[in-house]
C-alpha cells in the first residue's frame, strides 16, 4: 500500500506518520508538504531514516508537482491533512486560507482523477457545524448538523468538504471525510490553546485567555484521532461522513486550570484578554456514527492525555523552545500586544 499523506510535517500529519509506519511496516507513506511555518521537517527525523518513508517539498496549490509526484509515486489512497489551521491567523489572512484549503484540495482530488481513480480522504473539522449555544448541554453535532460557519478558517474547511462531496457525486470520486473535535498531543505549534499553555506557564510567562474563558470545547488526544482516520480509510464506505471526538468537554478556563495544576504553577498567571472576534461558543460531538460502522472509540480521558502530553513537552523542550525563540516572537507581539 502506497499512501500520499499531505501536510504531514504538522501536527497531526505528523503523528498520523508515525502511527501508521509503526502499526504497517510494509507499508509506503510518501508526504507532501509546504514546511509553511506550522510545518517542522525536525518533527519527521526519526521517519526519514525509514526507508519506507519519502518526503517531498511540496505547495499543494502547485498542480504541476502535486501531477508530477503522484505520476512517479502511484499512490493507492491520499489523506489530506495539509492546511492553513489557525483561526486567529484566518482572521487576519483570510486569502490564504481559501487558497490551500480549497484550491489545494481541488488539485489534489484532480491528481486523484487523473492517476486512476484514487482513493481520497480529507481531514475535516468539526467547525463546519458552526457553534452550539453554552446552555444546552443535551444538542451536539451529528453529520447532518447543517454547515454554518463562523470564521474565514472554518467557512475554507466547509467550502473543500462541499467539493469534496461533489466531486464523489459529478466524478465518482472515491472519497471519505471526517470531522474531529480539538485535538492536542506531542508536536502541536504553539500557537493552539494547550501547546501555548504549557510552554508559556513553564516560562512563567502571562496565560492569555480570551474572553471570560467559558468557551467548551471537546478534546481528543492525536493518537485516538489518527487511529479513526486509520480505520476509515480501510474499511469505511466510499462517501461516508465521519464525526470523531473524544466526548471530553471542558471550558478553556478549566484547561488552563489544569495545565496550571500539573505543572505546579500559580493560578496568578492567567490573564483575561480581549475576545477572539466571531468565537465559536461550544464545539460538541455525537461520534455514534463511526462507533456503530466501524468500532472507533476514544480511549484516552482528558486527565489522561493531557499528562502525557505535559511530559511530552517537558521532555522535548528543544523542539518547541526553537519555535517560540523565532519568528513566532513577532506573531505573538502582533497577535497579543494589543489585547
Ligand atoms: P498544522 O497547522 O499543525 O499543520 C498543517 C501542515 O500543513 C503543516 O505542516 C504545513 O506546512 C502544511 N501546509 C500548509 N499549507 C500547505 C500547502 N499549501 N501545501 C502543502 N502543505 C501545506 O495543522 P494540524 O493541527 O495538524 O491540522 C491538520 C489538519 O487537521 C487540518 O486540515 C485541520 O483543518 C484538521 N483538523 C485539525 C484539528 C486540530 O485540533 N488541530 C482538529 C480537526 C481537524
Ligand atoms: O475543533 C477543531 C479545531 O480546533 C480545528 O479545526 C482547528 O484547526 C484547531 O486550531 C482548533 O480550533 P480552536 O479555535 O478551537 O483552537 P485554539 O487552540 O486556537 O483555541 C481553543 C480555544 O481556546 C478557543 O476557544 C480559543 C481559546 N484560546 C486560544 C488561544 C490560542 C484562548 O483563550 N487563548 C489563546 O491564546
Amino acid at each position: 500500500m502506497n499512501i500520499i499523506v499531505t501536510g504531514g510535517a504538522g501536527f497531526i500529519g505528523s503523528n498520523f506518520i508515525y502511527y501508521m509506519l509503526d502499526k504497517y511496516p510494509d507499508y509506503r507513506i510518501i508526504c507532501l508538504d509546504l514546511l509553511t511555518y506550522a510545518g517542522n521537517l525536525k518533527t519527521l527525523n526519526k521517519a526519514l531514516e525509514n526507508p519506507n518513508f519519502k518526503f517531498y517539498k511540496c505547495d499543494i496549490v502547485d498542480r504541476e508537482t502535486v501531477f508530477n509526484i503522484f505520476e512517479n509515486e502511484k499512490p493507492d489512497v491520499v489523506v489530506n491533512f495539509a492546511a492553513e489551521s489557525h483561526v486567529d491567523r484566518s482572521i487576519n489572512n483570510p486569502g490564504l486560507f481559501l487558497s490551500t484549503n480549497i484550491l489545494g484540495t481541488q488539485v489534489l482530488m484532480d491528481a486523484c482523477r487523473a492517476f486512476g481513480n484514487i482513493r481520497f480522504h480529507q481531514v475535516s473539522t468539526d467547525e463546519v457545524y458552526g457553534d452550539l449555544p453554552l446552555d444546552r448541554p443535551d444538542m451536539l453535532f451529528t453529520e447532518s448538523t447543517p454547515i454554518k460557519t463562523s470564521s474565514p478558517y472554518s467557512a475554507s474547511k466547509a467550502a473543500a468538504d462541499l467539493l469534496v462531496q461533489a466531486y464523489n457525486r459529478t466524478f465518482g470520486l472515491p472519497i471519505t471525510i471526517s470531522r474531529c473535535s480539538n485535538n492536542y498531543g506531542p508536536y502541536q505549534f504553539p500557537e493552539k490553546l494547550i501547546p501555548l499553555m504549557i510552554a508559556r506557564a513553564n516560562d512563567n510567562k502571562s496565560l492569555p485567555v480570551y474572553g471570560k474563558g467559558e468557551n467548551v470545547r471537546d478534546w481528543l488526544f492525536v493518537e485516538d484521532h489518527n487511529r479513526a482516520i486509520d480505520i476509515i480509510i480501510r474499511k469505511a464506505d466510499v462517501g461516508e461522513v465521519y464525526n470523531i471526538g473524544g466526548n471530553q468537554e471542558l471550558q478553556n478556563i478549566d484547561v488552563v486550570k489544569i495545565i496550571l495544576d500539573v505543572l505546579n504553577k500559580p493560578i496568578s498567571l492567567i490573564e483575561f484578554v480581549k475576545d477572539r472576534p466571531g468565537h465559536d461558543l461550544r464545539y460538541a460531538i455525537d461520534a455514534s456514527k463511526i462507533k456503530k460502522d466501524l468500532g472507533w472509540e476514544p480511549t484516552l480521558d482528558f486527565k489522561t492525555g493531557i499528562k502525557k502530553t505535559i511530559d511530552w513537552y517537558m521532555n522535548n523542550q528543544s523542539w518547541w523552545k526553537e519555535i517560540i525563540n523565532g519568528e513566532y516572537l513577532n506573531y505573538y507581539n502582533e497577535m497579543y500586544g494589543n489585547r
